[in-house]
């Protein structure tokens, strides 16, 4: 009787041990999971954000395919060289916030961008502009309103092909010149530049650093700009009082972009 006590007692002991061991096992399993699942998130922060955020633009691009404009515009290739010293540029280089309302060529706009971000060095990417770790936060959007052989838009520019992605079509200057210091300016000028940047890319290397890193960016990538345009007989004023979030609306920027200069460019008056 009392050994059938103690084989009793005893196999609900092993039966309540194999409970615990089973449900710490899988508390275990889940821990470790999810902490993986971490790890990996902060190895990749942008991936998943950024593939469907260029999935948009593709489909968004996708639709424009249909339309009379071309969702993707190939610039033509930048000069190399000019008149102009580089002493002659840091001269003549001045704000100017009175503009004709003359168009510029196609090929000032693909000067002028690939001044901003264009690619120098196609098997290592490397850019006009240095960027903390070759990293390269910075996008170029491009307002259209005055240009031969490009139809007004709203564009976006892809460094790697020297090219132009349409992302709205029609002259949206005058909507951006709500949210902006120097209305008028945007309204004449031809093109304006506004140069926005993806906190995040720089962020994911160098943490709290990476805003110091990213307006340091946007100031070589406006000055690059402020002394090719002499070369081209034209003038520019670096804007960068205006409203974010509605500039940001303004220019369909994408959700983890924000902006951070407005340049407009054209013939000074
Ligand atoms: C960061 C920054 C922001 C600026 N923002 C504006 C602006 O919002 N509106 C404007 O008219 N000029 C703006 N400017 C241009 C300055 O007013 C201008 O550079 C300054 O008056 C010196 O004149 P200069 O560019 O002709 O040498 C800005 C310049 C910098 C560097």
């Amino acid at each position: 009787m009392f050994n059938k006590k103690i084989l009793i007692i005893t196999i609900l002991v092993v039966i309540i041990g194999l409970i615990i061991i089973s449900i710490s096992t899988n508390a275990f399993d889940r821990f470790i999971c999810s902490s993986s699942e971490k790890t990996t998130e902060i190895q990749n922060p942008l991936n998943k954000t950024e593939e469907n955020q260029m999935t948009a633009i593709e489909e968004n691009n996708s639709e424009a395919v249909n339309s009379p404009l071309k969702s993707k515009i190939k610039l033509p290739e930048p000069q190399y060289s000019s008149n102009t010293s580089i002493e002659e540029a840091l001269l003549k280089r001045k704000s100017i916030r009175d503009y004709q309302k003359k168009s510029i060529s196609l090929e000032n706009v693909s000067q002028i961008l690939w001044a901003a971000q264009g690619i120098t060095n196609k098997a290592k990417g490397k850019r006009t502009a240095p960027s903390a770790g070759a990293l390269y936060p910075l996008e170029i959007y491009l307002l259209v309103g005055n240009v031969n052989d490009l139809a007004s838009g709203i564009y976006k520019y892809k460094p790697e092909g020297h090219e132009l992605i349409l992302i709205a079509e029609g002259d949206r200057r005058n909507e951006l010149s709500k949210y902006s210091a120097q209305p008028e300016a945007i309204q004449d000028a031809p093109i304006t530049l506004v140069i926005s940047a993806v906190y995040k890319r720089t962020s994911a290397k160098y943490g709290e650093r990476a805003s110091r890193y990213v307006h340091i960016e946007v100031g070589h990538s406006a000055q690059n700009v402020c002394l090719q345009i002499i070369s081209l007989g034209l003038s520019t004023v670096t804007i960068g009082a205006f409203q974010d979030g509605q500039v940001k609306k303004a220019v369909q920027l994408l959700e983890n972009e924000d902006p951070l200069y407005i340049m407009p460019i054209g013939f000074a008056k």
